[in-house]
């Protein structure tokens, strides 16, 4: 593929954040000779390079409920090389849906000749292995992982970091093309090839966002990501003393990490999680607060931010209500609640709500629930209750 270089990168202490680069060509043709413009202008990524960071990532899929013939064509826009993670919230009751997904890629496996681990999120196994391991915070009071994309995630990247793979992706499960799924993963691995640091990140915005009404409408941005993006720019221009519009992807649910990132971080449950990584990175690798990792502060953090040539088309679960209220609310407090949130941007954030009508004059969003970073689990507890018992309600796909 052939993509924007990165123009014009903003520090926020050890942070660097790369302004959003376009992705130009989906295919830049054979690796040869360069093109004079070649690394000024514009970056080729060869196909053998991405395939390098392909084998080395795992692509994350969280799902619940959705229409199996959308999750069909996910996991078949997903590049050979890349390790498939299903973490399913699916129902098993009456039609069991998590058997349906788990056939589905069994046989899909089977005839492309690739792995892929699927699990299920209400597993009793896994909720005995998160225990043990020191991550009781995830369970619920019937003791069992606790419902959300976000809590997912985690899982996920415990499973990624179990299998030793050095990057994490999340796609959802509800996209209607394949061939944007494919072009997030060359975008993910573009990013890991451009990277200095081991600890980084790369988040996608798409070109287009169509909503089907009165026929098609191609929207540039979400409503809600154009909220976010301002407050959470705020929040940086605030903490550096420059104005910035450099965040463009603060909602971002398909976004990618390397592991050894993912690890540090601690996550918000919702819709709060991807406001809340770049809100958690800010903080620990800022330099405003004291320093968490000193190591990492000094490698560095890099955010890189890639439009997408393909729109997005995602299961269309209807009213501004729920977009605003589910989304924007949770978003905005992971900025409202983070120690470098000063008074006038906490005012605009409330006034913000009120207007909306998501919050009661007066009111105080509440915190997001938040969870400890996986690396504090106990990885080889983890493992002694995993691997033997991916079964009944998981299965190895894989031959
Ligand atoms: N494992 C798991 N567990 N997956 C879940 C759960 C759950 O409890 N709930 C939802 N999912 C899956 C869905 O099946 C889908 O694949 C994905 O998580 C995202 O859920 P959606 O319901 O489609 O979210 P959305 O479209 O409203 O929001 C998406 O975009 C936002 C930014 O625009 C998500 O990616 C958000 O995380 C993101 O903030
Ligand atoms: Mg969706």
């Amino acid at each position: 593929m052939r993509v924007e270089t990165q123009r014009y990168t903003e520090r926020f202490g050890s942070v660097r954040l790369n302004e959003v680069q376009k992705d130009l060509e989906l295919d830049s043709g054979r690796a040869g000779a360069a093109h004079p413009l070649e690394n000024i202008a514009v970056l080729k990524i060869v196909e053998e390079a991405s395939k390098d960071f392909e084998e080395k990532m795992a692509i994350a899929i969280p799902i619940k409920n959705e229409k199996l013939k959308l999750f069909e064509g996910v996991i078949s826009g997903i590049p050979h090389d890349c390790l498939i993670i299903v973490v399913s919230n699916s129902q098993t009751k009456r039609v069991d849906r998590f058997r349906m997904e788990r056939d589905a890629l069994n046989q899909y496996c089977n005839f492309t000749r690739r792995s892929a681990l699927i699990i299920h999120q209400k597993d009793p196994v896994l909720a005995e292995a998160l225990a043990k391991s020191g991550y009781a915070s995830l369970l619920g009071e019937d003791g069992l992982v606790k419902d959300g994309k976000a809590e997912g995630m985690i899982v996920a990247i415990l499973l990624a970091s179990l299998i030793k793979k050095s990057y994490i992706g999340f796609i959802d499960a509800d996209n209607y093309f394949p061939g944007s799924v494919w072009e997030y993963v060359k975008c993910y691995a573009a990013g890991f090839s451009l990277a200095k640091s081991p600890y980084s990140m790369v988040r996608i915005l798409w070109h287009y966002k169509p909503k089907v009404s009165e026929g098609m409408f191609f929207r540039k941005l979400g409503r809600v990501s154009e909220v976010t993006n301002k407050h959470i720019n705020s929040l940086i221009s605030f903490n550096t003393g420059f104005e910035t519009e450099i965040i463009r992807t603060a909602n971002a649910g398909e976004h990618a990490m390397s592991l050894r990132l993912a690890e540090l971080l601690p996550y918000a449950t919702g819709y709060a999680v991807e406001t809340q990584e770049l809100v958690s990175i800010f903080e620990e690798f800022g330099g405003v607060l004291p320093l968490a990792q000193s190591t990492v502060a000094k490698r560095g953090v890099e955010i890189f931010q890639f439009e997408t040539r393909n729109p997005h088309l995602h299961e269309d679960r209807g009213s501004t209500e729920h977009l605003e209220n589910d989304m924007l609310l949770p978003s905005l407090s992971a900025i409202y609640h983070s120690p470098l949130c000063d008074k006038t941007i906490k005012e605009n954030i409330i006034k913000e709500l009120v207007s909306r009508g998501i919050l009661k004059e007066k009111g105080k969003p509440l915190r997001p629930r938040q969870y400890k970073p996986p690396k504090e689990v106990d990885l080889k507890k983890f493992q002694e209750v995993m691997p033997e018992n991916l079964t009944p309600y998981s299965a190895l796909a894989e031959d």
